[in-house]
């Protein structure tokens, strides 16, 4: 394990309205750059993904990190997971330069932060470069063997399922998804184990994917009807599923769906909260995604829990997203307001009472 300090960093604080910290690091000796925005650790310290993008511009890189790190903060406070909201960012293409001396150098920053941010998983990360991060500190979370709980996919597309179920107790006053149709934008490892769950649940899918072997594996596996690139907006479907890209649904995707509910587990798929107050005025149920797909995160905090990592400890967390989102359903009808805004006011609400905050410190196993 690395027994570095910050001290052996060039680092940059940039001051940020509204975020604790935010360090920059690049070096031209390593070809490191990173930043890493910790938004707000009132509930616990703060958990959140490495993305590794190639990104255009450092600003690009600035405001996808620091987007990313608030979301965590409200995602984290109203699945009461025990975090605050942080999140990284380093400026690579994963396919050409991520390596494992830049892991290092990366895993360095965080260890050197002391327990203020854990990192996990998010685009350009696999399970393995976290395992790799992990030998050179322990704040980190989703690693694989035995410290680790390993892929969080399979845990966010359970708290997705739980969604889609709870929308149709909403909507026709059942659980059942028995030959309700569900079209997904995305079949990676949230949408394809999303797939399977439907699947066997009885509903029938619309599925599509930029990449063909995965749209002929759901129509091998699970007869899924295939549609190509933005057919599956307008997808006569029960329930729009994104499960690709943020920012999807905009002022003219929002006015094709076809469908009742959208519940799916990418990240910020709303492009500004207005498409949110659309989606409530065509009375199309919306699930906030940072609800709908906060089973991951449930996940990796369970490795933190005194007991250490359990499995069965972290789905029965998981659970309880279908409630959670169903709550809201509720209360956003009795308020004749959008759902997002009810999630964000809940949020803030949670974090001004600090409720649900850690009450214990995080345990390394
Ligand atoms: P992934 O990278 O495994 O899969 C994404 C899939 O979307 C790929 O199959 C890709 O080909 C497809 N795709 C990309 N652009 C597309 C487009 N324009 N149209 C159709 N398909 C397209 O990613 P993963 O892990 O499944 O995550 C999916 C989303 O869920 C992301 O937004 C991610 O940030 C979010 N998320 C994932 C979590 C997890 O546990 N993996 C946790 C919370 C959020």
């Amino acid at each position: 394990m690395t027994s570095n300090t910050l001290a052996d960093f060039e680092l940059k604080e940039i001051v940020v309205d509204g975020y604790e910290r935010v360090v920059e690091v690049q070096e031209e000796s390593s070809g490191l750059h990173v930043i890493i925005a910790i938004h707000d650790t009132t509930m616990g310290p703060a958990l959140g993904g490495l993305r590794i993008c190639p990104y255009e511009s450092c600003q690009e890189a600035l405001e996808d990190v620091l987007r990313l790190a608030e979301g965590m903060t409200y995602k984290s406070a109203l699945v009461e997971a025990g975090f605050g909201g942080g999140k990284s960012v380093m400026l690579a293409d994963p396919a050409r330069h991520k390596s494992r001396g830049l892991l290092r150098r990366y895993a360095e920053i965080v260890n050197g932060l002391e327990g203020v941010y854990l990192c996990g998983k998010d685009m350009g990360v696999s399970c393995d470069d976290l395992s790799y991060i992990r030998e050179h500190t322990p704040h980190v979370a989703g690693a694989v063997g035995a410290q680790g709980s390993g892929d969080p996919s399979p845990f966010t597309a359970w708290g997705v399922f739980q969604g889609i179920q709870a929308a149709a107790r909403w909507l026709w006053g059942s659980p059942s998804l028995e030959g309700r149709k569900v079209a997904i934008q995305g079949l990676g490892g949230v949408g394809m184990r999303l797939a399977d769950f439907l699947f066997w649940a009885g509903a029938e899918l619309i599925v599509a994917d930029i990449d063909e072997s995965r749209v002929e594996q759901a129509r091998q596996l699970y007869h899924a009807q295939v549609v190509r690139g933005g057919e599956i907006f307008g997808a006569e479907a029960d329930i729009f599923a994104p499960c690709a890209r943020g920012g999807i649904l905009d002022a003219e995707t929002v006015e094709r769906l076809r469908c009742q509910a959208v519940v799916g587990g990418a990240n910020n798929q709303l492009a500004d909260p207005s498409i949110g107050v659309r989606l409530h005025e065509r009375s199309i149920l919306y699930a906030p995604d940072f609800v709908a797909n906060a089973g991951g995160l449930l996940n990796g905090a369970a490795e933190f829990e005194p007991e250490g990592y359990n499995p069965s400890i972290a789905r029965a967390k998981v659970d309880q997203v279908g409630e959670a989102l169903y709550s809201i359903y509720e209360r956003a009808s009795r308020e004749g307001r959008a759902t997002s805004d009810v999630a964000m006011d809940l949020a803030h609400q949670k974090l001004k009472a600090r409720e649900g905050a850690r009450r214990y410190p995080v345990y390394y196993h």
